[in-house]
């Protein structure tokens, strides 16, 4: 039977604010997908906010409700957007350029795309090497351009009229770079804004306006923006959740699903090989070793902890991982990926699995961004603050907290995500267990 909440929920009244930094190919296919589910021309598949459910108590009961219908979301048609890019581009110019959907589509929905025009990007070109463009802040301090995001943010609020805002990263992967001194505390972070420090990267900067703006942050990147002591700090004192890092849409996700079936009938891999082409500007970007970097991080991370070699060496101990990128044009967001994963059996007997996704990267990337941004909406409404470990389900890198490993088994993700909606409603936790059908 369901009890009190065990959370106080805020409800989804009014419009939701969706500030994006980059209007590139994720963002405008996640744009032109409202409109167009708006107009009936299409569904939101692949969102579990939009066409997911959860099953409530005894699995006698018959008790699963749509997750939009158990927890107070706020309605895909209640959000407006916002963002910043380096190009002049509005978002169905930026769509056309990206070239995910046909222009059929794009023509019927062209009007509030247009309506969607970038702000000044806080950019530096030390961190996205492959690119630059004319639509950019200068001549200030990082303190000045952080300001400058508040003031946007502000005036954002304004124009819209939206009663609540969350920030969500959807562009470029910045390079490589680990949190250093000037990010160990708030304080020493914001002393190194004021001073321009060459280790504050333009995330870092959108991130810190939007904390302290009120406003939640979600990066969708791979780079390192808020796990840093400074602004997890800023996240705590002002109660806001967090999210990250990186997409987890085609190649990880696949192998998040393959992994964890491995592991649990106990056979043993010795080489994983994933390559991808993949020829829009993300793919550009990712050109340049230091992005790729980001990238490669995050992208090797799942294995090592879904394996967990420590426990299985004689199943895990010895396996070769490498991933690669390769930017082909010719592509454009249609990437393939493959991955040969070489896998022995009883008595070290070997075998091969060959995986060829042809995938669309931004059509998978669309719906992780919407159902993010309702969850980060839904957390901040809950009170929830610092790292929401339990939206991992969407990440290849997740946040977690220090004492603890991240979780990238898919599976165990799900569960953990409709865990704690079941918890949010005083729903009890579904265990598995079902021993007492059998009583
Ligand atoms: N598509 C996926 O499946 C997927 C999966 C995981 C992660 N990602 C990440 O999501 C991000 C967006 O991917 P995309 O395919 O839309 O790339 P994209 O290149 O089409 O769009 C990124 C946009 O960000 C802009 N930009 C760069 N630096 C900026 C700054 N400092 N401020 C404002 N704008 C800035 C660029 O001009 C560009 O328009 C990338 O970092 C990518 O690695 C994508």
């Amino acid at each position: 039977m369901a009890t009190a909440d065990n959370v106080q929920i805020a409800p989804a009244e009014g419009k939701l604010g969706v500030l994006i930094p980059g209007i590139g190919a994720v963002t405008t296919t996640f744009v032109a997908g409202l409109e167009a589910i708006k107009l009936g021309l299409g569904k939101p598949i692949g969102s579990l906010t939009q066409l997911g459910t959860v099953r409530l108590g005894k699995r006698t009961e018959g008790r699963s409700p749509a997750i939009k219908d158990f927890v107070p979301l706020a309605d895909p048609s209640d959000l407006v957007i916002g963002g910043w890019d380096i190009f002049e581009d509005n978002a169905y110019e930026a769509a056309v350029k990206a070239g995910v959907l046909e222009m059929g589509l794009l023509e019927r929905v062209k009007a509030p795309l247009q309506a969607i025009k970038p702000m000044k990007a806080v950019f530096d070109p030390n961190f996205v090497k492959k690119i630059n463009g004319p639509n950019v802040m200068t001549g200030g301090s990082k303190m000045d351009y952080a300001e400058a995001v508040m003031e946007d943010i502000r005036q954002f609020k304004q124009r819209t009229g939206a009663a609540r805002l969350t920030m969500i990263w959807c562009g470029s992967t910045e390079v490589f770079a680990e949190a250093g001194e000037v990010h160990s505390s708030l304080e020493k972070f914001e002393c190194g804004l004021k001073k321009s420090d060459p280790a504050i990267s333009p995330s870092q900067i959108y991130a810190y306006a939007a904390l302290k703006s009120g406003v939640p942050y979600s990066n969708g990147a791979p780079h390192v923006t808020t796990d840093t002591p400074a602004l997890l700090e800023l996240a705590r004192e002002r109660n806001l959740p967090l999210s990250g890092k990186d997409y987890k849409s085609g190649q990880t996700f696949m192998k998040t699903l393959i992994a964890p079936g491995l592991k649990s009938r106990l056979l043993g891999v010795r080489g994983w090989f994933s390559t991808n082409i993949l020829g829009n500007r993300d793919g550009e970007v990712l050109d340049d070793p230091g992005s790729f970097r980001s990238k490669e991080v995050t992208k090797s991370s799942a294995l090592e902890y879904i394996f967990q070699k420590q426990l299985y060496p004689d199943l895990y101990d010895n396996l070769y991982h490498k991933v690669r990128i390769e930017y082909y044009p010719p592509r454009g967001d249609a990437k393939e990926g493959w991955d040969n994963i070489d896998i022995f059996g009883w008595l070290g007997y070997p075998m091969q699995i060959k995986v060829n996704f042809l995938c669309r990267d931004s059509i998978l990337a669309a719906p992780l961004v919407l159902d993010l941004v309702l969850f980060m909406d839904l957390a901040q409404r809950c009170g929830m603050r610092g790292v929401q470990e339990w939206l991992s389900f969407y990440f290849k890198g997740p946040m977690h907290a220090p004492e603890v490993y991240p979780e990238h088994d898919i599976f165990i993700q799900l569960m953990k995500l409709k865990n704690t909606l079941r918890w949010m409603r005083g729903e009890d936790l579904i265990t598995h267990l079902g021993l007492e059908y059998y009583d």
